[in-house]
């Protein structure tokens, strides 16, 4: 079974819609949708925005569900002047930008791991499937609500992702957090520690992420139209391909 995991239901509206034999069970107040997308056994959830939110939903998900591996999907701000509203970005690294306990620890290091960000799993089979699904979704972009968003040429990116308790909207903290962490090329507010919990109970995890604001004066579009058209509309596609 795969476990499908995004903060907000409306990143994972398109696949509780192809969602089949659909069963659901409510503890710690979220929902855990069971069933059938495309012939493979799924359990899908939305965990609410942050790293406790997440966290929590994560350890709960593992503990109910036998489960061969973890996917995040959702939408993500992006801190390179290269990646665009529309493009996906598929996880390699994940840290906490907002994790610091020196003088205990080093600056991002999380405590007792050891180590200052989790690598993903399966990447390079996601990476495949969201390749093949932005080429297909380019061909068709016109009649598609990527024109709203001024969507024209969505791309996939395989890179690192940041994540911290902060909605980031300024150009002040996206120079600070591409000072601090230079490898990072998107902001969001859940995958590091989604990926710690998964790194602790051994599920391999992976992560996508749809780019929907700059982080900066502009990032506070509408959060939840994006998410509930275009970024599910991705999962839906990428995981199609990831599934096949
Ligand atoms: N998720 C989507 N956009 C974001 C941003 N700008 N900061 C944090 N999380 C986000």
């Amino acid at each position: 079974m795969i476990g499908i995991i995004s903060a907000m239901q409306e990143e994972v509206q398109a696949l509780l819609h192809e969602l089949k034999d659909i069963q659901t069970t409510e503890k710690g107040k979220r929902t855990y949708f069971t069933g059938t997308l495309f012939n493979k056994k799924v359990v899908i959830v939305f965990s609410r925005w942050g790293k406790v939110a997440s966290a929590a939903t994560t350890t709960q998900l593992i503990n109910d569900y036998n489960l061969d591996e973890i996917i995040f999907t959702g939408v993500a701000g992006g801190i390179k002047p290269e990646l665009n509203i529309g493009d996906v970005v598929i996880g390699k690294h994940l840290y906490q930008h907002d994790l610091d306990a020196r003088p205990f620890y080093k600056k991002f290091e999380i405590p007792i791991l050891k180590m200052k960000y989790l690598e993903t799993k399966n990447a390079s089979k996601l990476l495949n499937a969201s390749s093949k699904f932005i080429t297909d979704y380019n061909k068709y972009i016109e009649k598609t609500e990527a024109l709203e968003f001024n969507i024209t040429a969505p791309k996939t990116v395989h890179g690192d992702i940041v994540s911290g308790d902060q909605f980031i909207s300024s150009l002040e903290k996206i120079g600070r957090l591409n000072k601090q962490l230079p490898t990072a090329i998107c902001v969001e507010m859940e995958g590091a520690s989604v990926a710690q919990v998964c790194y602790e109970y051994d599920t391999p995890f992976s992560i996508i992420r749809i780019i929907s604001d700059k982080a900066n004066d502009n990032a506070t579009i509408d959060f939840s139209r994006f998410a509930n058209t275009i970024a599910s509309n991705y999962a839906l596609g990428i995981l199609k391909n990831y599934f096949n």
